[in-house]
């Protein structure tokens, strides 16, 4: 029973194929077009899931849809009928893309899936948007039963819910409304700290230990109620987004200082405090929907998804101070991720197929997108003329990479499937030395391009992860923040941008914060002494596993700071393609392609496009 799901046409459009409940391939639009966040109706992506399954023409079960169009198209309808008349110069726009467009999803799907040699099956299936979420959730999670926590901007109308997953069920319990949202509102701070929507919402959770939750009391006295249960009320005076328009308005300028930050402007000390203060009340609020989970549920295990899910910060404190024994985040928690979700959702709760538990979970360590094999990488370098070393060894060409680490050298990683969802672990990655107190300086502004003050991922090998950080759960998808052990420290963890001696609020001092050596991996130790782990086992991601295994062996340290593989403003990298640009473009010294290894010093010049660094 193959079963192709999709989401498209708001953000972040993806594909999934499910085989009778195990996930066979599942990729972004964003990898093939190129486009960050490609919303478009993913024809990419589904050529991609198809093929990789060996789908016959006529093959497909069913197509499942990660939402209900119409229910949305009522939504945004009466959205504008509550602004009245500010929504007017939005309100053209809005409907042209409606009735052009997104209320023909079937036909879309149909002409989309046709346009690919493919035949649409007889049943379509819409799921709701948060169902969608839920059933990314908890279908792909090691539990059997588990409570179910979505949180994103906004779905059909739900904007966060709690369910219930037993078996091959998933049920919503509750739900909280739009225009009420948890995720809009991170949104709102995220667009007023002059970060993109959408995008640079982790952005903002970076920026949140530099900064001292002064406006915890104004968000809570004015901008929303947070209730015992967690659920929210906003008041709506502060926000412009029902007239479609921007996130905020002249009313939330004036509460915080000052007009929302344009996006190239320094980082001042008003932008570190308010992304202190929103990520206090969001993890306040998830910590009480978590509550009312357990109350409502009396399950012991969570499972999380929706865009707010990405908030590792807030995840760390769940595990660490929630009611649940254990938690599980899906890897892809935005709307790619369900896309696989409403193709579970299909498969158990309409066609009633049985659901199989799989451990350490269904998701495959999300390596699940396209591969490329070596002697085809080789075949192709050798046409084009660009110098490498074939290392058909696993071990040995482990050995070099660590080795090229070690001395110094930035090392990017494409091998084997490409992951799902936004985190690059260890397939198409870029490597470095977390000793080195340079490496993040390096790396952000030379091969990165990006700010200054972004922090870096460590991977860690899973079997020493407890050495390393205060972790002792699995952590394989970045989903969890751990504060680095107490040992490894060299001073003390600092809350609150406190060591910040003249308390002056310039870029420049942030860049000089960041730099500071904390522990003896300072590249990818915040501020406050934590870091967002990536815990890597042998048997999910083996050829990463032997990278960090020979840095180990090496060196004595487990842990490489890991970079998904791209440029600021671009999706990661997707082909060997797309990979040899990158390091071409950009400071990157060696080049790992499967097997094939390139140095950059041997490389022809490059005579290609050099990409602007976009924003992102
Ligand atoms: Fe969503």
């Amino acid at each position: 029973m193959d079963i192709l799901g999709i989401s498209a046409l708001y953000h972040d459009a993806a594909a999934a194929l499910v085989r009778d409940g195990e996930v066979i391939a599942a990729a972004q639009q964003e990898r093939f077009s190129r486009r960050k966040h490609d919303p478009s109706f993913p024809l990419d992506a589904i050529a991609y899931c198809l093929s990789e399954g060996g789908v016959a023409p006529d093959g497909l079960t069913a197509v499942a849809y990660y939402d209900k169009p119409l229910t949305t198209f009522v939504r945004i309808l009466k959205s504008y009928v509550a602004a009245g008349p500010r929504g007017i110069r939005t309100f053209p726009t809005a409907m042209s893309e409606w009735t052009g467009r997104k209320l023909w999803t079937s036909y879309e799907i149909e002409k989309g899936i046709r346009s690919l040699g493919w035949n649409m099956p007889k049943q379509l299936l819409y799921a709701e948007h948060h169902i969608s979420h839920a059933a990314a959730a908890f279908y792909p999670s090691p539990f059997d039963r588990a409570a179910i926590l979505t949180m994103d901007g906004v779905g059909e109308w739900a904007t966060s819910s709690i369910g219930l997953g037993r078996g091959r069920h998933v049920e919503l319990l509750r739900e909280q409304r739009f225009p009420d949202s948890l995720g809009l509102l991170y949104s709102a701070f995220t667009f007023h700290c002059g970060f993109r929507v959408n995008s640079g919402e982790y952005k903002l959770m970076g920026l949140a230990p530099y900064g001292e939750p002064t406006y915890v009391d104004t968000i809570l006295d004015e901008l929303v109620e947070l209730r015992d249960d967690g659920s929210i009320r906003l008041d709506l005076k502060y926000f412009d987004f029902l007239a479609g328009r921007r996130m905020t308005n002249q009313r939330f300028d004036d509460l915080f200082g000052g007009p929302a930050r344009k996006p190239e402007d320094p980082i001042g000390r008003r932008e570190r405090d308010l992304a202190a203060s929103i990520q206090q009340v969001i993890e306040e609020a998830v910590l009480r929907s978590a509550a009312t989970a357990h109350d409502l549920t009396g399950e012991h295990h969570l499972v999380l998804a929706g865009g707010v899910a990405l908030n590792c910060v807030a995840n760390g404190r769940l595990l660490r101070e929630g009611p649940f024994e254990k938690i599980w985040v899906q890897p892809a928690a935005g709307d790619a991720g369900s896309a696989l979700g409403c193709a579970m959702w299909a498969t158990h709760e309409i066609l009633d197929q049985p659901r199989t538990v799989v451990l350490p979970d269904g998701m495959k360590g999300s390596y699940l997108g396209p591969n490329f094999e070596p002697d085809d990488v080789a075949a192709s370098l050798t046409t084009a003329e660009r110098p490498f070393t074939r290392i058909p060894d696993d071990t040995e060409r482990a050995a070099r990479v660590a080795e090229l680490i070690d001395e110094g050298s930035v090392v990017a990683v494409f091998a084997g499937r490409m992951e799902f969802g936004p985190r690059a672990l260890g397939n198409r990655s870029i490597l470095a030395d977390p000793r080195n107190p340079e490496t993040q300086r390096t790396l952000n502004l030379k091969v990165k391009k990006r700010e200054g003050f972004r922090p870096f991922a460590p991977a860690v090998l899973a079997e020493h992860a407890a050495e390393w950080f205060d972790l002792d759960v699995p952590s394989p998808y970045m989903t969890l923040v751990a504060q680095v052990s107490a040992e490894r420290m060299l001073v003390p963890a600092t809350v609150g941008g406190g060591n910040d001696p003249a308390g002056t609020d310039d870029a420049t001092d942030l860049t000089d914060l960041v730099a500071q050596v904390r522990s003896t991996i300072p590249a990818v130790t915040h501020l406050d002494g934590s870091a967002r782990v990536q815990t890597v086992d042998a048997e999910q991601a083996p050829s990463f596993h032997r990278i960090l295994t020979a840095f180990h062996q090496r060196t004595g340290c487990p842990v490489l700071v890991n970079t998904s593989f791209n440029v600021r403003g671009e999706p990661i990298v997707g082909t060997p393609e797309d990979a040899y640009r990158c390091f071409m473009t950009t400071d990157i010294e060696h080049l790992l392609i499967e097997d094939c290894l390139l140095s950059k010093a041997d490389q022809p010049p490059w005579t290609g496009p050099v990409p602007e660094p976009e924003l992102d």
